[in-house]
């Protein structure tokens, strides 16, 4: 089983389970006319990211890695009218289209797109005292994933859910001696997460029309 069959049961799956979202269309074509990577979530990926939030009950989301908004409208659907939804971004063209496509989805006043290093926003976070978050989705720069985690459990609660995107990368993790940034990062994250008391965590493989990669999903114990 290869891309094309993977590509044939993401199409159908998100054909039964996700339908037509006109809303998501727009946020897609938007991202593509503006030139932005085809890097989003996939459907059912976002349709998966806004089950979680509402299993959390989620009231407070936050994104490490806006791009075109698509992932931030599906998290930020699963929040209450008077939820909070940030999402970092670095690119101000990506921040731009992002901002249009959470609007025209309704969600400008939960959703609010922060421009910078995300780095430096986290520290923004923490220093502001924001209330914790009750998900963070990391799917920004992959070298950054251990700081990105760090910053989460500072901005969460027991109970909380952290989840990161792409820590898979073809099967790339599993090899020790690999010397690509992002998977040096992501198995220093695995190494991270293992000897962290305060999470519970499982990695799981995916295929789709994202081609072979995965997440992490860790939940900050009580
Ligand atoms: N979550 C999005 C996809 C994000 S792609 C979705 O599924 O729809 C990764 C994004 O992270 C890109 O827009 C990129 O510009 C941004 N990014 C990369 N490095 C960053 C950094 N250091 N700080 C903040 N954002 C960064
Ligand atoms: C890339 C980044 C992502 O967040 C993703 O889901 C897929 C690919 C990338 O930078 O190549
Ligand atoms: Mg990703």
């Amino acid at each position: 089983m290869t891309q094309p069959t993977w590509d044939a049961v993401d199409a159908y799956f998100s054909e039964q389970l996700v339908g037509h979202d006109p809303v998501l269309e727009a946020a897609a074509a938007d991202a593509d006319a503006a030139g932005l990577p085809h890097i989003a979530v996939a459907p059912n990926q976002g349709k998966l990211l806004h089950l979680l939030a509402l299993t959390q009950g989620a009231r407070r989301i936050l994104e490490v890695g806006t791009l075109g908004g698509y992932s931030a409208i599906w998290l930020a659907r699963a929040l209450p009218a008077d939820g909070t939804l940030i999402t970092l971004e670095i690119d101000p063209t990506h921040a731009a289209v992002a901002r249009g496509n959470l609007a025209r989805a309704g969600l400008e006043k939960i959703a609010e797109v922060r421009l910078g290093r995300a780095a430096d926003s986290l520290a923004a976070l923490a220093e502001e005292g924001v209330e914790p978050f009750d998900l963070v989705f990391i799917d920004a720069d992959k070298p950054s994933n251990p700081e990105y985690f760090r910053w989460a459990l500072r901005l969460t609660r027991p109970g909380s859910l952290i989840v990161v995107d792409n820590v898979v990368r073809g099967g790339a993790v599993a090899d020790a001696h690999s010397t690509d940034p992002a998977i040096v990062a992501t198995r220093a994250l695995h190494e991270l997460i293992a000897a962290e008391p305060r999470v519970t965590a499982t990695s799981v493989q995916t295929v789709g029309s994202k081609g072979y990669d995965g997440f992490t999903l860790a939940r900050v114990q009580g």
